[in-house]
């Protein structure tokens, strides 16, 4: 069997291996070209591309070099002053090796305290000669504006169903899966877009036999299946309580979900369900106080057993 990791053995290599990001991925490619490679700030959601992007820069850009001539740091791990004047300093003041710069990739940026921002900046000034800094996060608003004006920002659009299927054909093809259409569409639901949720859950439900159905993902995805949740709503609505006080029992104690993800999963069904707009926007209400008592500390199936009464209470 193999043991790789997915999400590393399926990184595109290449730029144009890139799925989507299109009005980035241009702008790249000409600065590969010319070889002239300013400071960048990657923003956007998680799993879209940034890392691969940076790795994919790396790559064309110093070929065989590129691991030498690469460093990335995760900025979250040490989020402080110290880092930056430790660790970073001491990789931005190496000369690159066989190039004229090297590459520092530094990821979750926005997660610097805006005094190791300060550092940072100093930095990119002093050594900008032999080092270009990429800088990625989700929000560019987080990152403080004297370092967004010294770089180009590019921003990451979080990706669409078909960017999903494309890359999740190309694992199937890889790994010689076999997937539906119905799995397909559970997999996007379930990844919200990110990539690399959506590649490690069909990593993980590909341990279950090389047929991905709709039911392995959302066994290993650990989440209820819609119906589930909509049967559960359906019973408090009908004033069937202890029904829907068994599947809620069926769904935390036997299949491990979260409160958190059955909260919110109830609200996402919410507007579907066949009652009034009234009554739509009452339950909204309670959903959000639960959703804030569960934050609190508040004991899982009490509360949503809690919830579901006030269900209860909007008979159909
Ligand atoms: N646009 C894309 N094209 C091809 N593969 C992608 C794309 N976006 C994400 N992936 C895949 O998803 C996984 C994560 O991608 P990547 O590390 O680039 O995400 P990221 O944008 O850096 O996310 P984060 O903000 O969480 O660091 C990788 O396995 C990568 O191959
Ligand atoms: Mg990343």
């Amino acid at each position: 069997m193999d043991f790789s990791i997915w999400t590393e053995k399926y990184r595109p290599k290449k730029l144009r291996d890139v799925i989507n990001q299109k009005h980035v991925v241009e702008r790249l490619k000409s600065f590969v070209k010319e070889s002239r490679i300013p400071h960048m700030i990657f923003a956007g959601p998680p799993g879209t591309g940034k890392t691969c992007c940076a790795i994919a820069i790396a790559r064309e850009v110093f070929g065989n070099n590129w691991q030498q001539n690469f460093q990335e740091t995760n900025a979250s791990d040490m989020r402080g002053i110290d880092v930056v004047r430790t660790r970073i300093k001491n990789f931005s003041r190496i000369k690159p090796i066989g190039e004229s710069f090297k590459i520092i990739f530094l990821d979750e940026a926005d997660a610097l305290t805006s005094d190791a921002q300060n550092a940072l900046r100093r930095l990119m000034e002093m050594y900008s000669d032999v080092t270009r800094f990429i800088l990625s996060c989700n929000y560019s608003s987080r990152i403080i504006s004297p370092i967004q004006s010294r770089g180009v920002v590019f921003r990451f659009k979080s990706l669409s169903k078909e960017n999903v299927f494309e890359y999740m054909k190309r694992i199937v093809k890889g790994e010689k899966l076999k997937i539906d259409k119905e799995a397909l569409d559970t997999i996007h639901l379930i990844s919200g877009g990110d990539l690399r949720k959506a590649t490690n859950i069909l990593q993980a439900s590909a341990i279950l036999g090389k047929k991905i159905t709709k039911k392995t993902i959302y066994e290993v995805a650990a989440q209820a299946e819609p119906k589930e949740i909509t049967d559960m709503i359906n019973n408090a609505l009908n004033g069937k309580f202890l029904e829907a006080r068994e599947i809620l029992k069926g769904l935390l104690l036997k299949k491990g979900i979260s409160g958190q993800d059955l909260i919110k999963e109830i609200s996402n069904q919410l507007y579907k369900l066949d009652i009034s707009d009234k009554d739509k926007i009452g339950l909204v209400e309670k959903v959000g106080e639960f959703e804030f008592r569960l934050n609190q500390g508040g004991n899982e199936q009490l509360q949503l057993e809690a919830l579901l009464s006030q269900f209860a209470l909007y008979k159909k």
